[in-house]
């Protein structure tokens, strides 16, 4: 009989008992279930609720389930929930005494305990693997400060930049995802146990304590909320749908670098994958896998937004879905980072190649347009010329670099000999001096910050991690 079968006139049906029980996922919980109990007991013996040696026997025998659990030797199999599993196992050890643990708590400010506590640590893992992440993207962006790439739009040849600068691009992406982690860290450090099950106790409990005995700065505010809501896992799955997706950009990156038909790129032997029927395949399975893993976290974050929505107050039955979709994404996550982390490593750059491209596609326009406007031409005006001249070095077979000064000068007599300059790859690239842009010192100034913002590891409270 279950601990709460006591008015029920017959056992739980098998088909109900498995249809119902969590344990199989939220298993997982076990560490922090234990660590909310043993503040909770504190608190019932501090307050006056529980005798001293009471609570003494109970987390004496809390830690050593602990032990028993970890080691595999409670049996969890048909067990209904982590939070009835160890209850009954303390009862079952100590008797009466085992059940004065669940005073003033219910198993819904429990799990809402359980699952801040378990997000907390996540969050902090997460960031941590994010920011090693950062660091290898600043260390492959340190060592290609000369080598130039074409710059893409609409995946066509737009204008030059340093690799350097494309894998800022990503680094800036990542930080802001370690700044959306220390974001929902601080909705999610806060402490529900004392809600009970939705109206907080008429017992004279101390949350405040429990919640300094925890580490939490604040406790929540009113009981009905926060045993019936769940939007710090929505923001969380929202903030790992978000670093996901800038993972997905990076992976089709690299599927098309790899290709043959860019062939910026290899990805060595040890981090790529064959083909069971085409010999001489070799494909970038690893990042094709991440991209494809994005529809998990999506599908993640839209299962419990769907879950919550319209559940009326409080907690109800529905809100124990909520797990699957929160681990797996974690999962998914961590994994990706992960290999990412050594993947990036493990990838030739060709430079030669990588060069040759960005030489094409009239990659001086912008530059050309500049120099006219530099000349006072108002900017609409420079790029008709512009236009002109790309017009007709389409039609007679030219570039930029083959027309003569007389040919410049008969789309603008302003057009000099100094015109040339502007034409060479280093000069396009390394003049892009604005704040923020692909030229060489401004380069060295994002680089300088990046580092600076690496340094930062934070906490969120204190910004300490
Ligand atoms: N397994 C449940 C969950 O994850 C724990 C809370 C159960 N509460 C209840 N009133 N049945 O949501």
């Amino acid at each position: 009989m279950s601990l709460w079968g006591g008015r029920f006139k017959e056992e739980t049906d098998k088909l109900v008992r498995d249809f119902t029980s969590s344990i199989e996922v939220d298993k997982k919980l076990y560490k922090y279930d234990l660590q909310g109990s043993i503040a909770h007991t504190k608190m019932l013996w501090r307050c006056g609720i529980i005798e001293k040696e009471e609570a003494e026997e109970i987390i004496e025998t809390l830690k050593e389930i602990e032990k028993d659990i970890k080691s595999g030797k409670v049996d969890l199999i048909g067990k209904e929930d982590i939070h009835m599993t160890i209850e009954e196992e303390l009862i079952k050890r100590i008797g009466d005494v085992g059940k004065k643990l669940h005073t003033a708590r219910s198993r819904n400010d429990q799990i809402a305990l359980d699952e801040r506590l378990y997000l907390r640590d996540k969050i902090k893992e997460l960031s941590k693997l994010t920011c090693n992440f950062q660091e290898v993207l600043l260390e492959m962006a340190q060592k290609n400060q000369e080598t130039i790439i074409p710059g893409f739009t609409h995946l066509q040849y737009a204008q030059p930049l340093l690799l350097a600068h494309h894998f800022l691009a990503y680094f800036w992406m990542f930080q802001r995802d370690k700044e959306r982690f220390g974001d929902v860290y601080k909705r999610v450090n806060v402490m529900p146990l004392g809600s009970g099950a939705l109206a907080g106790t008429s017992l004279p409990i101390d949350r405040k304590y429990v919640a300094r005995l925890l580490g939490f700065p604040d406790v929540s505010p009113n009981s009905l909320d926060a045993v019936s809501d769940r939007d710090y896992i929505i923001e969380f799955l929202s903030s790992l749908s978000i670093l996901m997706m800038h993972l997905s950009r990076l992976s089709e990156e690299i599927v098309l670098w790899s290709s043959p038909l860019f062939s910026f790129i290899e990805i060595r032997d040890a981090f790529a994958t064959g083909s069971s029927i085409m010999p001489q395949k070799k494909n970038p399975d690893v990042v094709e896998l991440i991209r494809g893993k994005v529809g998990h976290i999506y599908g993640n974050l839209f299962s419990l937004l769907t879950t919550i929505k319209a559940l009326p107050l409080s907690y109800n039955r529905d809100m124990q879905e909520d797990k699957k979709p929160l681990f797996e994404s974690i999962e998914i996550t961590e994994g990706s980072l992960k290999i990412y982390i050594r993947l990036l490593k493990n990838i030739k750059i060709n430079k030669d190649r990588m060069r040759k491209e960005a030489e094409k596609g009239f990659f001086a326009a912008t530059d050309l347009t500049d120099y006219l406007v530099k000349k006072r031409i108002p900017f609409r005006g420079a790029h008709r010329i512009v236009g002109e001249i790309v017009k007709y070095c389409l039609e007679k077979g030219k570039n930029f670099k083959s027309l003569t000064l007389k040919e410049y000068q008969s789309f603008s007599s302003l057009f000099k000999e100094d015109i040339f300059d502007r034409l060479e790859l280093e000069e396009c690239v390394f003049s892009k001096e604005s704040t923020g842009g692909t030229g060489k010192k401004a380069l060295g100034e994002q680089i300088n910050l990046a580092k600076e913002v690496l340094k930062e590891t934070f906490l969120p409270e204190k910004r300490m991690w």
